[in-house]
């Protein structure tokens, strides 16, 4: 492992600290020892060294009893972001009636423990599209990722696959795909969306697959992007796409934020998107993307060229209902994820969880179901387990902590929930996630 000085944005520049090659920060060799550096053999003064003193400073201010659960990842998000960027990933479209449902929904869900049963290891490992997972939860596409860390998709997915789990790359990005996928040592899927049309697509299918990308996620329920309102209390369109007069009224609440803003400008600004790459244009510079979306809703139909162009697994994202699932099945989806994306679009549908004994019922085993909306805890993915989900897919819960505290963020929010997992387990007297089923739930009647 190398070091490097680097400027420490988040102290304001004043505080020169070391980066391994990573680009992770580690604490500063403490003074007695850099004092020495000059007269120790370089070659005894390495990697056990660093090693000595790597946690990270971020590692470190992640840690317990500051971080103990996501609802803490939330808080200090809260606390480093602009309200733009907090409330582009914490809110939800129009009254905000699903995204809050997505969260409640569990509560009526209870648990049925079988106690007085000794569990020794917990086997958390799961299998999704014939990749094994360590963990049954994969981390979801979550659009404008680098806003909230310079880190973005990158940290993410190298936290993903430090975990054993997968990630969903979302197609507005602004990290280039083969740079996230080369910082993955796991599976990586890439989320389609038709912006920039049908040419830009096709490009960015040919190169996910060229990179590795294991398989393609079709998100289906973004016909015109959801109206969140608070993206427009906010200036979200303004401060993203707006000249400087009209940003203006907006930048208090950015210069309240030092910190992330140096690290954004740093980090060069407002980046453009690069896997959506108008042939002969370039990179679709990241403006409206609500206005590119409404220009390119994907139908059934486009299934069709999709799938011959890909040739691997296929997932759809946003399945609701029984009808749409056999849908997706009919047109070859390898998977399907029931998901109303985090009630970010259609407000008043059906929380996902209440949604998937339907899907599920009416899947009938023919392919795999994954679903996402809620998850805050290990509680929630394992009632998601038994109620027939093969794993789930985790948005705010990880990138909470990437606007927290950047990959330190997303590797604690990871450990949160595979502990809890894990917990949860040997307390429900069941030794490993394939074994959990609707035995272990009390489930409301009306949900039958
Ligand atoms: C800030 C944000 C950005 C998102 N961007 C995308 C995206 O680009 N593509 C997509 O398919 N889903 C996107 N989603 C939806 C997530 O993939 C996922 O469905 C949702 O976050 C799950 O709900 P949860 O956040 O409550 O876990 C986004 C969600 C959030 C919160």
């Amino acid at each position: 492992m190398s070091i490097r000085f680097a400027v420490d944005v988040d102290s304001g520049g004043m505080n020169p600290r070391r980066r391994d090659t990573c680009g992770n920060q580690t604490d500063p060799l403490p003074r007695f020892l850099t004092s020495f550096s000059s007269v120790i053999p370089s070659t005894c003064f390495n990697e056990s060294l660093v090693l000595t003193y790597g946690m990270t400073r971020s590692s470190r201010s992640v840690a317990s009893p500051r971080v103990v659960s996501i609802a803490d990842f939330r808080a200090l998000a809260q606390r480093r972001v602009p309200r733009a960027v907090f409330d582009y990933l914490d809110g939800g479209a129009e009254g905000e009636v699903t995204l809050r449902e997505n969260c409640r929904v569990y509560d009526d869900v209870t648990f049925r423990p079988r106690h007085a049963v000794a569990v020794a290891d917990c086997n958390l490992c799961t299998r999704v599209l014939g990749f094994d997972l360590a963990l049954p939860f994969l981390l979801a596409p979550i659009g404008y990722s680098r806003l909230m860390h310079p880190v973005g998709e990158v940290g993410a997915a190298r936290a993903a696959g430090n975990a054993g789990t997968a990630y969903i790359l979302s197609t507005i990005s602004g990290h280039k795909l083969e740079d996230v996928k080369a910082a993955s040592t796991g599976p990586v899927f890439y989320q389609l969306y038709l912006m920039g049309g049908r040419a830009a697509a096709e490009a960015a299918i040919e190169r996910a697959r060229r990179a590795g990308f294991s398989a393609l996620v079709v998100t289906i329920d973004t016909a015109v992007a959801g109206i969140r309102e608070r993206d427009y209390r906010n200036g979200m369109k303004e401060l993203v796409s707006g000249s400087v007069f009209e940003k203006l009224p907006f930048l208090p609440q950015i210069l309240s934020r030092p910190g992330w803003l140096a690290s954004f400008l740093l980090d060069g600004g407002l980046p453009a998107l690069p896997n959506v790459v108008v042939p002969g244009k370039g990179p679709v510079p990241l403006v409206d993307v609500a206005a590119a979306l409404a220009e390119s809703t994907v139908t059934w139909s486009d299934l069709n060229w999709i799938r011959e162009l890909w040739r691997g697994p296929i997932v759809v994202k946003g399945i609701l209902t029984g009808e749409d699932a056999r849908r997706a099945i009919d047109e070859g989806a390898a998977a399907i994820s029931v998901s109303n994306h985090g009630g970010r679009q259609l407000d008043c549908v059906p929380s996902s969880l209440r949604a998937l004994p339907e899907v599920v019922k009416a899947v009938n085993g023919q392919t795999e179901i994954l679903m996402d909306g809620g998850i805050r805890r290990g509680t929630d993915i394992v009632k998601a387990l038994c109620l027939g989900a093969r794993a789930v897919l985790c948005g705010r819960a990880y990138a909470y902590g990437l606007a927290a505290a950047g990959e330190a963020g997303v590797n604690r929010a990871i450990e949160i929930l595979r502990t809890d997992l894990d917990r949860t387990l040997t307390l429900l007297g069941c030794a490993s996630v394939a074994e959990l089923d609707r035995s272990y739930v009390n489930v409301p009647r009306t949900w039958d």
